[in-house]
């Protein structure tokens, strides 16, 4: 296998976006009218804000794109010079052969306030001639007058069955054998994350192995879910030696880490309430100590012992 398959089966076109179907049929009418407002594509990572921004700058400038199109990745330019540099240049040059100009900001989150407040200045100035597309993670860290000059597409991740209907796909054109439970635990792990998804497929493929729930476990090195719940369920009936064993085992063995961890405690302690298996006062207090446990280990305190001292709260 050559190359990353996250860029091989990057979609295209519009229509090959897999999921997003409002957000893409809203785009369709753009491309239909040839005219399109400033955008703002926002949510968590993998889910093809990236990529719906490429597809649809192709379709809608068509052959011309390239002379037409300036993509800057804020994450590496940040700061106000770029703003004012490459924006600037790029938006005072008249459209060739096209209705408009596109510039494409990618992580815009991670501009700097002032360069905010710069490209606010440039947005207004070109209306006429140039339309932006901005993509982040997270649109809380974009100031205000931008979101405003901005119609907002929120994607969603990606549901299970969209996901593996396309790790399907991809298992077909590449020849990956799989079990169903392979994709199934694939989907688990990536929570809505297209890319997280296409590349836990290629690591447990990479040697033309079979695709398995096993070899997914072994890929993510996070712990089984079977293994947090009876950790769970014996440090809750007071066993803590046992639950400690099994925390010890997880963390070195799988090599699962602190973060991973308490993220799967979480999720197994949430399935209890939800499924009426754990009262809502129990939990309340819990999840307080989990909250605490998460903030110590991503502060740098030792995940092992804060592990330990979370599972003594379950008691
Ligand atoms: N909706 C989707 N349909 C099909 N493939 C997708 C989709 N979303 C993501 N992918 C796959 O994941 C890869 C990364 O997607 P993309 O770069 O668009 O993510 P993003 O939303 O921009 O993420 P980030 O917030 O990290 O920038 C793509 O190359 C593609 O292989
Ligand atoms: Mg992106």
């Amino acid at each position: 296998m050559s190359g990353p398959l996250v860029e091989k089966y990057r979609p295209q076109t519009l229509d090959d976006i897999v999921g997003q179907k409002s957000i893409i049929k809203r785009l369709q009418k753009y491309v239909g009218e040839k005219s399109m407002p400033n955008l703002m594509f926002t949510g968590p990572a993998g889910v093809g804000k990236t990529t719906t921004a490429i597809a649809l700058v192709k379709t809608i400038l068509g052959d011309y794109w390239r002379q037409n199109f300036l993509e800057l990745n804020a994450s590496d330019a940040r700061g106000i010079e770029t703003v004012r540099n490459n924006i600037k240049n790029f938006c005072r040059l008249k459209p060739v052969n096209a209705p408009f100009r596109i510039i494409f900001l990618d992580e815009v989150d991670n501009m700097t306030k002032d360069a905010q407040h710069a490209l606010r200045r440039e947005m207004e100035m070109y209306t006429k001639t140039a339309s932006f597309i901005l993509s982040c993670n997270y649109s809380s860290k974009i100031i205000d007058p931008i979101q405003s000059r901005c119609a907002i597409f929120r994607f969603a991740p990606i549901n299970g069955e969209s996901m593996i209907k396309r790790l399907k796909y991809i298992c077909k054109h590449q020849k990956i054998k799989y079990e169903d439970e392979g994709l199934e635990n694939i989907v688990y792990f990536a929570e809505g994350d297209m890319r997280k998804a296409i590349n836990i497929l290629q690591s447990c493929a990479s040697e033309g192995e079979k695709v398995t729930e096993e070899s997914v476990y072994e890929v993510v090195s996070k712990a089984r879910p079977q293994d947090v719940n009876l950790m769970i369920t014996s440090a809750l009936s007071g066993d803590f030696m046992k639950a400690r064993d099994l925390l010890k085992e997880t963390m070195i063995i799988q090599g699962t880490s602190g973060e991973d961890m308490i993220t799967q405690i979480y999720t197994d302690v949430s399935k209890r309430v939800y499924d009426g298996k754990m009262n809502s006062d129990i939990y309340i207090e819990l999840i307080d100590a989990i909250a605490d446990c998460d903030f110590r280990i991503r502060e740098g305190a030792n995940p092992r012992i804060q592990l330990e001292a979370l599972l003594t709260k379950f008691l």
